[in-house]
């Protein structure tokens, strides 16, 4: 789909917009079928901000999980792959320009069989070790701490390193924050110089094991909890006073006892507590749902499934209101996504899954949740980066995609580090298979310029949707967006064609002063400008 498709459609309104759509498609819509908009409403309340967005809540996770790091991308400095140092250049150049404010590494659950010293040193001595977690495959450690941080300092990002509880020993965990950050003449650091890096790098975050209740050690929280408090004491006085900020292994989904648990008995020893929770279609592990060639009981689903997050993160901070009333420990959202099952024909180890129009709607809803929750949540980690899970960027040998939720991260990229502005949302249901979910979903925030930013989902797969948008506080002079949007729930990009879908230019929003009306395509995701 070319960028100049979708102009002229926006300008004729919804029903050449459907027509033009359904052309798109090769199925033409006879005149009589095309639905009408539904109708919703929002008041901006610009006169009202709220907390400052986290940029790291629109933050990246690369685990070595499939060809996550190992051709997604570390390629190695003797590839025909353009690289700079090993790391590839059209992977790193697309982040770059998507602006990632922050990455965990190793893991996910690799972190816990994880010996830092396997990656250090030359890359020809280093020891291959068996993924045990992830395929059971050969580790050669070519990709180890200095490689990600050189990938660190290319996309300019901060640095979140995952240590290693569950199999590894406080000194381990204690000497990896040495070598990384030391700058003094100790023998670790000097290994570190030795090794090529002279100063210090930047260690901004370090988790203290991952998953505890699951594959990081099968713990109870009281037994995590405790753990926590004997392996962060040391993480503590090797990192000294410019040490990164210490988050504990926390929760998944709705256990909000163990969240209860932790903040009880650690709440003092970490400045963040992660949780995890997945979006799976049928909300079964064992058979979670395609990620292509899905039908509407599963787009409904997933996005059901997504707004869950909502209900989640009020349970969990609940919780850690009772132990933090004044919100000193961040709410650590470090994997999330949609989880499908594994592309067919694909190593089930690998986690690789396509993405599709309805993965662009689940990141945005995400998002405005994270935001309206701003306060709380300081951190959040897409699962994963490149090739696994929920991706924003897929490699087939020299060739790459960017999916659509690489574009949503790109388009929403406005949000990162502006204020938080309340929206109120009258929007109607849309139901279908007996799941209903809001037609419209939407989040705003002022940048430091006083520059609106508003950003939109209709979730409807069928019907576009009329939006009257009332701005409290705030005047639009002029108004600019962008929609990405698609003929079918799948939409994708192929390694064939990888431009089917993305962002393009739209006109579908008018107004001035401080009332707008804005004509949302079914399945879209809009962000505007307001200046
Ligand atoms: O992101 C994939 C895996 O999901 C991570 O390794 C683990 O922490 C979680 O269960």
């Amino acid at each position: 789909m070319k960028r100049t498709m979708f102009k002229p459609i926006h300008r004729r309104g919804f029903a050449a917009t459907l027509a033009g759509l359904a052309l798109l498609a090769g199925t033409a819509l006879p005149s009589f079928a095309q639905p009408a908009p539904v109708k919703a409403e929002l008041t901006v309340r610009a006169s009202q901000p709220g907390p400052t967005i986290a940029p790291e809540i629109y933050g990246q996770f690369a685990e070595h999980l499939g060809r996550s790091i190992y051709e997604g991308l570390w390629v190695g400095p003797d590839s025909s792959i353009p690289n700079t140092r090993g790391l590839r250049n059209d992977v790193v150049d697309a982040l770059k320009k998507m602006k990632v404010p922050v990455l965990r590494w190793p893991g996910g659950c690799f972190a816990d069989e994880y010996n830092w010293r396997d990656g250090v040193g030359p890359r020809a001595e280093r020891p291959v070790r068996v993924n045990t977690t992830w395929g059971g495959v050969g580790e050669d450690n070519a990709f180890g701490t200095h490689e990600f941080f050189d990938l660190v300092e290319m996309l300019g990002t901060k640095a979140y390193v995952n240590g290693n509880l569950g199999t590894g020993t406080p000194r381990e965990m204690a000497e990896w924050i040495e070598y990384m950050t030391s700058d003094t003449k100790s023998t670790l650091a000097e290994e570190r110089r030795k090794n090529g890096r002279d100063k210090p790098w930047k260690l901004d975050y370090f988790g203290v094991g991952n998953e505890t209740w699951g594959c990081g050690g099968g713990m109870r929280p009281e037994y995590a909890a405790d753990l926590h408090r004997h392996y962060v004491t040391f993480v503590r006085k090797a990192g000294g006073r410019n040490g990164p900020q210490e988050f504990a292994s926390g929760s998944n989904d709705k256990d909000y006892n163990f969240t209860e648990v932790m903040m009880r008995e650690a709440g003092k020893a970490m400045d963040g507590l992660t949780l995890h929770y997945y979006t799976l279609p049928t909300g079964d592990w064992k058979k979670k749902g395609p990620a292509t060639g899905f039908n509407e009981d599963q787009w409904i689903s997933t996005l059901s499934r997504t707004l869950q997050m909502e209900t989640i993160i009020k349970g969990h901070a609940a919780a850690m209101d009772k132990y933090d009333p004044q919100k000193r420990v961040g709410m650590i959202i470090d994997e999330w996504g949609t989880w499908y099952d594994v592309e067919p024909g694909t190593n089930p180890g690998f986690l690789y899954q396509q993405n599709t129009l309805r993965d662009a709607l689940v990141a945005a809803v995400n998002f405005h949740i994270f935001q309206q929750h701003a306060d709380r949540v300081k951190m959040t980690n897409i699962a994963q980066m490149v090739n696994v899970l929920q991706a924003m960027i897929l490699t087939d040998k020299e060739k790459m995609l960017l999916t659509p939720t690489y574009h949503v991260f790109e388009m929403f990229n406005v949000h990162q580090g502006a204020a938080y502005i309340p929206v109120d949302i009258k929007a109607p249901d849309y139901s279908h298979a007996g799941f209903t979910v809001p037609a419209v979903h939407a989040g705003a925030s002022r940048d430091a310029s006083g520059t609106l930013h508003l950003t939109l989902a209709n979730l409807d797969p069928n019907r576009p949707a009329s939006v009257s948008a009332k701005l409290e506080g705030a005047s639009a002079r002029k108004i600019s967006g962008r929609v990405l949007t698609g003929p079918a729930m799948d939409t994708r990009n192929s390694f064939d064609q990888p431009h089917q879908i993305q962002p393009v230019a739209f006109n579908g929003a008018k107004g001035r002063g401080d009332s707008l009306t804005i004509d949302l395509p079914a399945k879209s995701v809009v962000v505007l400008t307001i200046e």
